[in-house]
């Protein structure tokens, strides 16, 4: 095969793109991959989840030192914030990952084509490098891997130092003084939480009567109270209509749902109200491809468009923008494409929300479950009850499990608390198994840990919780 010919290209490097060209290395795919940008990893490791747990981990540190340290027995003084070294750290740690991708596509053969793709047929991807000179690839399947960004709206356009993005949140110079946050859905909360932590007023401006619209009830409305307590502001029901700025000011205009307006004066806005996907200069229109409503990528329950050998996967395609979402339809596609059944259960997807205390879910809400007329059972058990969290000193929260009430199996399952979304994990195997919650009642979990809550919170379906 000569070297402008491939199995496989890939378009884009995110978490979707890069885990679909490994995987179709691995399975013997001549594989390339095309990223225009500086470094590998899509927004996930550039400007999204990496970055922004990192600063999430050390904005954490500083909160705990100021606040919580003295009631274990430490005495920390003289206790000051050094942004560019928590800054410089962040970058620090994307750059390691991104480059362990570079290392990782070498070590697998995988090539990567810098320069912006696009369609010329379904077989041939031109790539066209930044200083504009274009070179053709021929290859025999594609992925559209190309992902997502933030959704800008006319009341705020982005003008990138006082009305920001979810990447000009990630690169503060200052602590602003009052940060508005429009949007209280997942980056909004934990970009909030992070500037909060670091001495910013926090308000968050939400145009639904909820935090986290979609998530279970019990869950968003306990994130809402500990959050209002560690001292954000939210306005629910409230939509923005309108922005000005001054010379180092940014008031905005709302409105409720009873038509009377609001105005919130600030120093920086925060503007995350979701994302699109990115489909522009794609050259779709050359494969006879058009848009989804919402502007996603069409593709059937294989991930193929309608053009037998192009596929699609991650945030350019419907269901949630998740990373690992986008990583194991990559894997489903590159082992179709090879030939074997690869293949996703959305049923079984975690969401996790990085904020204090984290909040993770899988599965469907106890409210979703009422409203498709299913009959549950519900368990649920407090951090507050686990010796674990008491050493801690983080008791915040429960372990709701919801299973269905004739067979017990389990159709969700959601944490507020400590260590969510790593406890989380044990339940997206039981409803990737179809486990039971008499599965998870009866397997051992180790003492003392957060885990506990889980084994409880499965006892609680069927009544007999143990330390409550
Ligand atoms: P989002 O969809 O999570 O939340 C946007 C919020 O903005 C919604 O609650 C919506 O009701 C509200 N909104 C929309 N228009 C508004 C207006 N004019 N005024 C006031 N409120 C308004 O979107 P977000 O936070 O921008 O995140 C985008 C995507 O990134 C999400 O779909 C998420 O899946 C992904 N993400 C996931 C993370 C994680 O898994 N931890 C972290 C960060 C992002």
């Amino acid at each position: 095969m000569a070297d402008q010919e491939f199995d496989v290209i890939v378009i884009g490097s995110g978490p979707g793109g890069y885990v679909c060209a490994i995987r179709a290395a691995q399975l013997g795919l001549k594989t390339a991959c095309v990223e225009y940008e500086q470094s590998l990893g899509g927004t996930c490791l550039n400007v999204g989840c990496i970055p922004s747990k990192a600063l999430l981990q050390s904005s954490e540190h500083y909160a705990h030192t100021l606040h919580d340290l003295a009631k274990h027995g430490v005495k920390a003084e003289k206790v000051s914030l050094d942004l560019p070294t928590m800054l410089g750290r962040k970058d620090e740690v994307v750059k390691g990952l991104t480059q362990g991708i570079a290392g990782l596509f070498k070590k697998n053969k995988v090539t990567w084509l810098k320069g912006r793709g696009s369609f010329v047929d379904a077989t041939t991807v031109k790539v066209t490098a930044a200083d504009g000179s274009a070179t053709t690839y021929k290859t025999k399947h594609a992925v559209i891997a190309t992902g997502s960004k933030p959704i800008e709206i006319p009341p705020a356009k982005f003008d990138r130092k006082l009305i920001i993005s979810s990447t000009g949140a990630l690169k503060l110079p200052e602590v602003p003084k009052h940060l508005i946050v429009i949007g209280g859905g997942v980056i909004g909360l934990e970009m909030g939480s992070v500037w909060l932590r670091l001495g910013a007023k926090v308000t968050v401006i939400e145009a639904m009567s909820t935090i986290l619209p979609g998530l279970d009830s019990d869950l968003t409305k306990g994130l809402l109270k500990i959050l209002q307590r560690e001292g954000m502001n939210f306005h629910l029901d409230t939509k923005l209509t309108a922005t000005s700025t001054g010379k180092d000011s940014v008031t905005a205009t709302c409105v409720k749902p009873d038509g009377s307006t609001l105005e919130i004066k600030g120093d920086r806005m925060l503007v995350a109200v979701g994302r699109r996907a990115n489909t522009e200069g794609l050259g779709l229109e050359n494969l006879g491809l058009s848009l989804e409503a919402g502007g996603k990528v069409p593709v059937d329950s294989h991930l193929r468009t309608s053009v037998a050998n192009v596929w699609g996967i991650g945030d350019v395609i419907k269901g949630p923008m998740l990373a690992h979402k986008a990583e194991d339809e990559g894997i489903a596609v590159a082992e179709r494409i090879a030939g074997q059944a690869g293949h996703v259960n959305y049923e079984a997807i975690p969401w996790v929300v990085y904020t204090w205390p984290e909040l993770a879910s899988v599965g469907i809400s106890e409210d979703a479950a009422k409203q498709q007329g299913l009959n549950v059972k519900v368990g649920k058990f407090p951090f507050l009850a686990n010796g674990r969290a008491k050493a801690l000193g983080n008791t915040d929260g429960f372990v709701k499990i919801v299973a269905d009430a004739k067979t017990d199996r389990i159709v969700g399952a959601h944490i507020l608390g400590p260590n969510a979304s790593e406890l989380i994990a044990e339940l997206a195997v039981a409803v990737e198994f179809g486990a039971s919650a008499e599965d998870i009642a009866r397997s051992t979990h180790a003492h003392p840990t957060l885990a506990e809550c889980v084994k409880e919170a499965a006892l609680g379906v069927d009544k007999r919780s143990i330390h409550i």
